[in-house]
Protein backbone atom coordinates (compact mmCIF):
# COMPACT_ATOMS: atom_id res chain seq x y z
CA UNK A 1 0.00 0.00 0.00
CA UNK A 2 2.71 2.62 1.36
CA UNK A 3 4.95 1.35 -2.30
CA UNK A 4 1.54 2.03 -4.30
CA UNK A 5 1.19 5.46 -2.83
CA UNK A 6 5.15 6.72 -3.21
CA UNK A 7 4.77 5.21 -6.99
CA UNK A 8 1.63 7.67 -7.77
CA UNK A 9 3.06 11.27 -6.12
CA UNK A 10 6.56 10.68 -6.98
CA UNK A 11 4.45 9.89 -10.93
CA UNK A 12 2.46 13.13 -10.47
CA UNK A 13 5.41 14.89 -9.79
CA UNK A 14 7.32 13.90 -12.89
CA UNK A 15 4.83 14.61 -14.58
CA UNK A 16 3.82 18.55 -13.29
CA UNK A 17 7.60 19.23 -13.94
CA UNK A 18 7.61 17.50 -17.91
CA UNK A 19 4.23 19.25 -18.46
CA UNK A 20 6.40 22.72 -17.33
CA UNK A 21 9.27 22.58 -19.26
CA UNK A 22 7.64 21.55 -22.44
CA UNK A 23 6.09 24.81 -21.93
CA UNK A 24 9.21 26.98 -21.68
CA UNK A 25 10.41 28.09 -25.51
CA UNK A 26 14.03 27.51 -26.36
CA UNK A 27 16.32 30.42 -24.89
CA UNK A 28 13.95 32.88 -23.25
CA UNK A 29 14.77 34.64 -20.12
CA UNK A 30 12.58 34.15 -17.26
CA UNK A 31 10.70 37.79 -16.83
CA UNK A 32 12.40 39.76 -14.28
CA UNK A 33 10.81 39.50 -10.45
CA UNK A 34 8.83 42.73 -10.57
CA UNK A 35 6.76 43.10 -7.75
CA UNK A 36 3.00 44.80 -7.52
CA UNK A 37 0.78 46.11 -5.36
CA UNK A 38 -2.00 43.16 -6.51
CA UNK A 39 0.04 40.18 -5.69
CA UNK A 40 -1.19 37.28 -3.42
CA UNK A 41 -4.10 36.25 -2.23
CA UNK A 42 -5.20 39.92 -0.46
CA UNK A 43 -3.29 42.05 -2.79
CA UNK A 44 -5.28 45.16 -4.97
CA UNK A 45 -4.91 47.25 -7.84
CA UNK A 46 -3.19 50.39 -7.28
CA UNK A 47 -5.63 53.51 -8.74
CA UNK A 48 -3.03 55.59 -9.76
CA UNK A 49 -0.86 52.94 -11.32
CA UNK A 50 -3.82 51.80 -13.07
CA UNK A 51 -4.38 55.78 -14.19
CA UNK A 52 -0.84 56.15 -15.47
CA UNK A 53 -0.64 52.78 -16.89
CA UNK A 54 -3.93 53.69 -19.27
CA UNK A 55 -2.07 56.71 -20.09
CA UNK A 56 0.79 55.00 -21.41
CA UNK A 57 -1.25 52.70 -23.03
CA UNK A 58 -3.20 55.38 -24.79
CA UNK A 59 -0.33 57.61 -25.76
CA UNK A 60 2.30 54.92 -26.92
CA UNK A 61 1.10 51.28 -27.15
CA UNK A 62 -2.32 52.31 -28.68
CA UNK A 63 -0.46 53.17 -31.55
CA UNK A 64 0.17 49.54 -32.91
CA UNK A 65 -2.18 47.48 -30.51
CA UNK A 66 -5.66 46.95 -30.12
CA UNK A 67 -7.47 46.14 -26.94
CA UNK A 68 -10.69 44.76 -28.13
CA UNK A 69 -12.17 42.66 -25.12
CA UNK A 70 -11.84 46.36 -23.01
CA UNK A 71 -14.69 48.92 -23.48
CA UNK A 72 -14.12 52.61 -21.99
CA UNK A 73 -17.15 52.49 -19.45
CA UNK A 74 -14.96 49.48 -18.07
CA UNK A 75 -12.36 52.53 -16.71
CA UNK A 76 -14.92 53.57 -14.23
CA UNK A 77 -16.27 49.95 -13.13
CA UNK A 78 -15.56 49.19 -8.94
CA UNK A 79 -12.21 47.10 -9.05
CA UNK A 80 -10.34 49.29 -11.78
CA UNK A 81 -8.64 52.75 -12.40
CA UNK A 82 -11.43 54.69 -11.15
CA UNK A 83 -11.34 57.43 -13.56
CA UNK A 84 -15.43 58.78 -12.40
CA UNK A 85 -18.06 58.91 -15.18
CA UNK A 86 -17.01 62.27 -16.34
CA UNK A 87 -13.40 61.46 -17.54
CA UNK A 88 -14.72 58.18 -19.19
CA UNK A 89 -16.92 60.57 -21.27
CA UNK A 90 -13.82 62.85 -21.58
CA UNK A 91 -11.17 60.13 -22.76
CA UNK A 92 -13.35 58.40 -24.84
CA UNK A 93 -14.37 61.36 -26.87
CA UNK A 94 -10.44 61.83 -27.55
CA UNK A 95 -10.35 57.83 -29.56
CA UNK A 96 -12.29 58.11 -33.09
CA UNK A 97 -14.20 55.06 -34.15
CA UNK A 98 -15.71 53.81 -37.19
CA UNK A 99 -19.46 53.34 -36.87
CA UNK A 100 -22.39 52.76 -39.48
CA UNK A 101 -23.65 52.06 -41.88
CA UNK A 102 -25.59 55.18 -42.01
CA UNK A 103 -28.90 56.13 -44.14
CA UNK A 104 -27.07 55.99 -47.46
CA UNK A 105 -25.14 52.99 -46.56
CA UNK A 106 -21.86 54.85 -46.00
CA UNK A 107 -19.70 54.15 -42.73
CA UNK A 108 -18.37 56.74 -41.31
CA UNK A 109 -16.06 58.35 -38.03
CA UNK A 110 -16.88 59.62 -35.17
CA UNK A 111 -15.67 60.33 -31.62
CA UNK A 112 -15.84 57.53 -29.04
CA UNK A 113 -18.23 57.25 -26.41
CA UNK A 114 -18.27 55.28 -22.70
CA UNK A 115 -19.97 52.21 -24.19
CA UNK A 116 -17.71 51.57 -27.15
CA UNK A 117 -14.59 49.52 -26.78
CA UNK A 118 -11.28 50.46 -27.84
CA UNK A 119 -10.40 50.88 -31.41
CA UNK A 120 -8.15 48.97 -33.21
CA UNK A 121 -5.42 50.86 -35.09
CA UNK A 122 -4.96 49.13 -38.12
CA UNK A 123 -8.53 48.24 -40.40
CA UNK A 124 -7.26 44.77 -40.35
CA UNK A 125 -4.27 42.50 -39.72
CA UNK A 126 -2.56 42.68 -43.16
CA UNK A 127 -2.59 46.47 -42.75
CA UNK A 128 -1.03 46.00 -39.46
CA UNK A 129 1.58 43.65 -40.69
CA UNK A 130 2.78 46.38 -43.56
CA UNK A 131 2.85 48.95 -41.34
CA UNK A 132 5.32 46.61 -39.02
CA UNK A 133 7.51 45.22 -40.91
CA UNK A 134 5.12 41.84 -41.24
CA UNK A 135 4.36 40.78 -38.06
CA UNK A 136 1.28 41.94 -36.57
CA UNK A 137 1.31 43.32 -33.30
CA UNK A 138 -1.09 41.04 -30.77
CA UNK A 139 -4.05 42.55 -29.03
CA UNK A 140 -3.52 43.72 -25.63
CA UNK A 141 -6.27 42.69 -23.46
CA UNK A 142 -5.48 39.46 -22.71
CA UNK A 143 -1.53 39.42 -22.50
CA UNK A 144 -0.43 39.07 -19.22
CA UNK A 145 -3.12 35.52 -18.67
CA UNK A 146 -2.12 34.57 -22.42
CA UNK A 147 1.78 34.62 -21.72
CA UNK A 148 3.75 33.15 -18.81
CA UNK A 149 6.80 34.82 -17.24
CA UNK A 150 8.15 31.70 -15.98
CA UNK A 151 7.78 28.08 -15.88
CA UNK A 152 7.81 25.10 -13.62
CA UNK A 153 4.16 23.41 -12.51
CA UNK A 154 5.29 24.57 -8.79
CA UNK A 155 6.72 27.94 -9.56
CA UNK A 156 3.73 28.90 -11.05
CA UNK A 157 1.96 27.86 -7.64
CA UNK A 158 3.92 29.28 -5.56
CA UNK A 159 4.33 32.71 -7.54
CA UNK A 160 1.41 33.48 -10.42
CA UNK A 161 2.57 32.58 -13.85
CA UNK A 162 4.34 36.01 -14.01
CA UNK A 163 1.91 37.62 -16.75
CA UNK A 164 2.32 41.64 -15.74
CA UNK A 165 6.13 40.41 -15.27
CA UNK A 166 6.29 39.34 -18.87
CA UNK A 167 5.33 42.36 -20.24
CA UNK A 168 7.78 44.44 -17.94
CA UNK A 169 10.21 42.23 -18.97
CA UNK A 170 9.73 42.74 -23.04
CA UNK A 171 9.95 46.68 -22.57
CA UNK A 172 12.63 46.60 -20.45
CA UNK A 173 14.62 43.90 -22.27
CA UNK A 174 16.07 45.48 -25.10
CA UNK A 175 19.98 44.37 -25.24
CA UNK A 176 22.90 45.18 -27.11
CA UNK A 177 23.53 42.08 -29.26
CA UNK A 178 27.00 40.02 -29.37
CA UNK A 179 28.48 40.06 -32.82
CA UNK A 180 27.76 36.51 -32.87
CA UNK A 181 23.85 37.21 -32.81
CA UNK A 182 23.99 40.14 -34.57
CA UNK A 183 25.04 38.24 -37.87
CA UNK A 184 21.49 35.97 -37.50
CA UNK A 185 19.49 38.97 -36.43
CA UNK A 186 17.01 39.68 -39.68
CA UNK A 187 16.74 43.10 -41.08
CA UNK A 188 14.27 45.57 -38.55
CA UNK A 189 14.27 43.42 -35.83
CA UNK A 190 15.97 43.84 -32.32
CA UNK A 191 17.85 41.16 -29.96
CA UNK A 192 15.28 40.92 -26.65
CA UNK A 193 15.85 37.48 -24.51
CA UNK A 194 12.83 38.10 -22.65
CA UNK A 195 10.01 37.90 -26.19
CA UNK A 196 8.17 34.48 -25.88
CA UNK A 197 8.62 34.01 -30.11
CA UNK A 198 12.08 33.60 -30.43
CA UNK A 199 14.78 35.81 -29.46
CA UNK A 200 14.36 38.95 -32.49
CA UNK A 201 10.97 40.47 -31.98
CA UNK A 202 10.06 43.17 -34.61
CA UNK A 203 8.68 45.62 -32.10
CA UNK A 204 11.27 48.48 -31.92
CA UNK A 205 11.62 49.62 -28.25
CA UNK A 206 8.45 51.42 -27.77
CA UNK A 207 9.43 53.74 -24.71
CA UNK A 208 12.33 56.44 -23.74
CA UNK A 209 12.55 57.84 -20.71
CA UNK A 210 10.34 60.83 -20.16
CA UNK A 211 8.10 60.22 -23.04
CA UNK A 212 4.96 60.03 -20.89
CA UNK A 213 4.12 63.14 -18.56
CA UNK A 214 2.24 62.14 -15.46
CA UNK A 215 -0.39 63.91 -14.02
CA UNK A 216 0.40 63.17 -10.34
CA UNK A 217 4.18 63.95 -11.32
CA UNK A 218 5.10 60.14 -11.20
CA UNK A 219 8.29 59.43 -12.49
CA UNK A 220 8.60 58.40 -15.81
CA UNK A 221 11.51 56.17 -16.62
CA UNK A 222 11.33 53.71 -19.26
CA UNK A 223 11.55 51.29 -15.85
CA UNK A 224 8.44 53.28 -14.65
CA UNK A 225 6.26 53.65 -17.40
CA UNK A 226 6.96 50.08 -18.36
CA UNK A 227 5.81 48.35 -14.48
CA UNK A 228 2.49 51.11 -14.72
CA UNK A 229 1.58 49.56 -18.35
CA UNK A 230 2.37 46.47 -17.18
CA UNK A 231 0.20 46.41 -14.06
CA UNK A 232 -2.63 48.84 -16.30
CA UNK A 233 -2.15 45.24 -18.51
CA UNK A 234 -2.98 42.50 -15.52
CA UNK A 235 -6.65 44.98 -14.71
CA UNK A 236 -7.51 44.60 -18.44
CA UNK A 237 -6.83 40.86 -18.44
CA UNK A 238 -8.95 40.44 -14.99
CA UNK A 239 -11.40 43.22 -14.39
CA UNK A 240 -13.27 41.56 -11.56
CA UNK A 241 -9.46 39.89 -9.50
CA UNK A 242 -10.74 42.14 -6.71
CA UNK A 243 -14.23 41.02 -7.08
CA UNK A 244 -13.08 37.27 -6.79
CA UNK A 245 -10.64 37.90 -4.08
CA UNK A 246 -13.28 39.60 -1.61
CA UNK A 247 -15.35 36.72 -2.72
CA UNK A 248 -12.99 33.75 -1.63
CA UNK A 249 -12.03 35.66 1.96
CA UNK A 250 -16.30 35.78 2.54
CA UNK A 251 -16.14 31.84 1.67
CA UNK A 252 -13.50 30.97 4.07
CA UNK A 253 -14.85 32.99 7.04
CA UNK A 254 -18.13 31.14 5.96
CA UNK A 255 -16.74 27.92 5.94
CA UNK A 256 -14.89 28.51 9.51
CA UNK A 257 -18.01 29.21 10.97
CA UNK A 258 -19.81 26.65 9.73
CA UNK A 259 -16.82 24.11 10.63
CA UNK A 260 -17.42 25.40 14.23
CA UNK A 261 -21.72 25.08 14.49
CA UNK A 262 -21.21 21.72 12.71
CA UNK A 263 -18.29 20.72 15.61
CA UNK A 264 -21.21 21.68 18.10
CA UNK A 265 -23.76 20.11 16.32
CA UNK A 266 -21.90 16.90 16.46
CA UNK A 267 -20.81 17.15 19.95
CA UNK A 268 -24.68 18.04 21.48
CA UNK A 269 -26.39 15.33 19.11
CA UNK A 270 -23.37 12.16 20.01
CA UNK A 271 -23.39 13.42 23.41
CA UNK A 272 -25.83 10.77 25.50
CA UNK A 273 -23.96 8.29 22.85
CA UNK A 274 -20.73 8.48 24.71
C1 LIG B 1 5.34 50.90 -33.49
C2 LIG B 1 4.40 49.89 -33.14
C3 LIG B 1 4.36 49.37 -31.71
C4 LIG B 1 4.26 50.09 -30.54
C5 LIG B 1 4.18 51.60 -30.38
C6 LIG B 1 4.19 49.13 -29.47
N1 LIG B 1 4.27 47.85 -29.99
FE1 LIG B 1 4.27 46.13 -28.91
N2 LIG B 1 4.56 45.06 -30.61
C7 LIG B 1 4.58 45.57 -31.88
C8 LIG B 1 4.78 44.48 -32.83
C9 LIG B 1 4.84 44.62 -34.34
C10 LIG B 1 4.88 43.28 -32.07
C11 LIG B 1 5.07 41.86 -32.58
C12 LIG B 1 6.53 41.54 -32.53
C13 LIG B 1 6.91 40.24 -33.18
O1 LIG B 1 6.04 39.40 -33.43
O2 LIG B 1 8.11 40.07 -33.45
C14 LIG B 1 4.76 43.69 -30.67
C15 LIG B 1 4.87 42.82 -29.59
C16 LIG B 1 4.62 43.16 -28.28
C17 LIG B 1 4.67 42.25 -27.16
C18 LIG B 1 5.04 40.78 -27.21
C19 LIG B 1 3.81 40.01 -27.52
C20 LIG B 1 3.97 38.52 -27.46
O3 LIG B 1 3.50 37.87 -28.40
O4 LIG B 1 4.56 37.99 -26.50
C21 LIG B 1 4.30 42.95 -26.05
C22 LIG B 1 4.16 42.44 -24.62
C23 LIG B 1 4.05 44.32 -26.47
N3 LIG B 1 4.27 44.42 -27.81
C24 LIG B 1 3.65 45.32 -25.62
C25 LIG B 1 3.63 46.66 -25.98
C26 LIG B 1 3.34 47.72 -25.04
C27 LIG B 1 2.94 47.53 -23.58
C28 LIG B 1 3.47 48.88 -25.75
C29 LIG B 1 3.32 50.28 -25.20
C30 LIG B 1 4.27 50.66 -24.17
C31 LIG B 1 3.82 48.54 -27.12
N4 LIG B 1 3.90 47.18 -27.22
C32 LIG B 1 4.05 49.45 -28.13
C33 LIG B 1 4.45 46.90 -32.23
C34 LIG B 1 4.38 47.96 -31.34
Amino acid sequence: MKKTLKTLIAATAGICILAGLALAAEGQKDAKGVSYSFEGPFGTFDKGQLQRGYKVYKEVCANCHSMDYVAFRNLAEQGGPGFNEEQVKALAATFTVRDGPDSAGEMFDRSGRPSDRFPAPFANPEAAAAANGGAVPPDLSLITKFRPGWFGTFNQLANGIGGPQYVYSVLTGYEEASEEIKKEMPEGKSYNPYFANGQFIAMAPPLVDGQVEFDDGSPNKIDDMARDVSAFLAWTAEPKMEERKSMGFMVMIYLAILAGLLYFVKKKIWHDQH
